[in-house]
């Protein structure tokens, strides 16, 4: 099989768990549920969960309470999908190849929407515990993904990258919003694949480490996107970041330099992820690919 067909086939698959884990659209509160899984189900590469379940394959621990975990954390991302095209924060119309879920339910139930993810994610990371025979890590796993969602994860991330919209950005800042805003989920998403995976606290500190090059190679390449991309692949606006006054690693760079950084960091990445006894060739591949990935 290639690549690209097993990366499909597993992608299928967490389509499926995602739909087992969204909430029904009924009740009083139908319009904010509705407008939750408009959010979730438009689509989307579902990096994080893909990440996480190829992440927990290299060590030997089956890992059966990887499925809430997996859906529990593109709930997240999706939430901050969902809040970072506000008008108040990227005014963005445009998202996972359809409208924005502000311009659909309204700002207000956007809002709502963006935090009811955000608390049902943890809900639904919590139904591991029904399944496990190893309740110490799947709270260990909870205290991952509140720790990475929060003010010290993507929501810090995200308030100094608003804060400092249209001022200049020293390197060293932004290097920490987007460890932040971005490396943080993608470490949470590898963190927990490692832990349900059996890793010891030093592998998991050395996974969290390839991470967060992973995610520092992935915003860098967003934002190359966000200058060359095309809006019909990429599913959401190009030139976003301009509009905004943003200061990104193309700005402060130059694009050559940007694709340099994402080839450095992901590189690293897999060098870091090779001194494990056992390797994912999988994983080194989705790593490399995501180098030059077009959305
Ligand atoms: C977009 O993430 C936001 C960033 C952190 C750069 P993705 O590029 O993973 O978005 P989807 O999930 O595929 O839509
Ligand atoms: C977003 O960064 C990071 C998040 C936590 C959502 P961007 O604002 O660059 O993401 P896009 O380009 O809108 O997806
Ligand atoms: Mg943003
Ligand atoms: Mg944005
Ligand atoms: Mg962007």
């Amino acid at each position: 099989m290639s690549f690209k067909e097993e990366l499909n086939g597993k992608v299928g698959e967490i389509e499926k768990l995602l739909r087992e884990f969204l909430p029904e659209e009924k009740g009083f509160q139908k319009t904010v549920l509705e407008a939750v899984n408009y959010s979730v189900l438009a689509g989307g590469k579902r990096l994080r969960p893909l990440l996480m379940q190829e992440s927990s394959r290299m060590f030997c621990r089956e890992g059966k309470e990887l499925g809430p975990f997996m859906a529990a954390i593109e709930m997240i991302h999706s939430s901050s999908l969902v809040h970072d095209d506000l008008p108040a924060m990227d005014a963005d119309e445009y998202r996972r190849g359809r409208k924005t879920t502000w311009v659909v339910y309204g700002e207000d139930m956007a809002i709502l929407a963006g935090d009811a993810l955000m608390i049902y994610a943890f809900e639904t990371a919590a139904k591991a515990f029904r399944e496990t025979d190893r309740p110490d890590l799947v709270g260990a796993c909870i205290g991952i993904l509140a720790e990475k969602t929060g003010i010290y994860g993507m929501i810090g991330g995200q308030t100094v990258d608003v804060e400092l919209t249209g001022k200049p950005v020293p390197e060293e800042k932004l290097d920490f919003i987007y460890r932040l805003k971005t490396g943080a989920l993608l470490e949470a998403s590898m963190m927990i694949g490692a832990v349900l995976g059996g890793a010891d606290r030093e592998q998991t500190a050395l996974v969290g480490r390839a991470a967060l090059d992973v995610g520092m190679a992935f915003q860098i390449q967003d934002d190359i996107l966000d200058v060359t991309g095309a809006q019909e692949v990429l599913g959401k606006p190009v030139g976003s970041d301009e509009k905004n006054e943003k200061t990104t690693y193309v700005t402060l760079k130059g694009l050559s330099a940007a694709r340099k950084q994402v080839e450095f960091y992901s590189r690293r990445a897999v060098e870091t992820l090779e001194s494990f006894p056992v390797r994912n060739g999988f994983l080194k591949e989705l790593i490399l690919a995501l180098i030059t990935r077009e959305k």
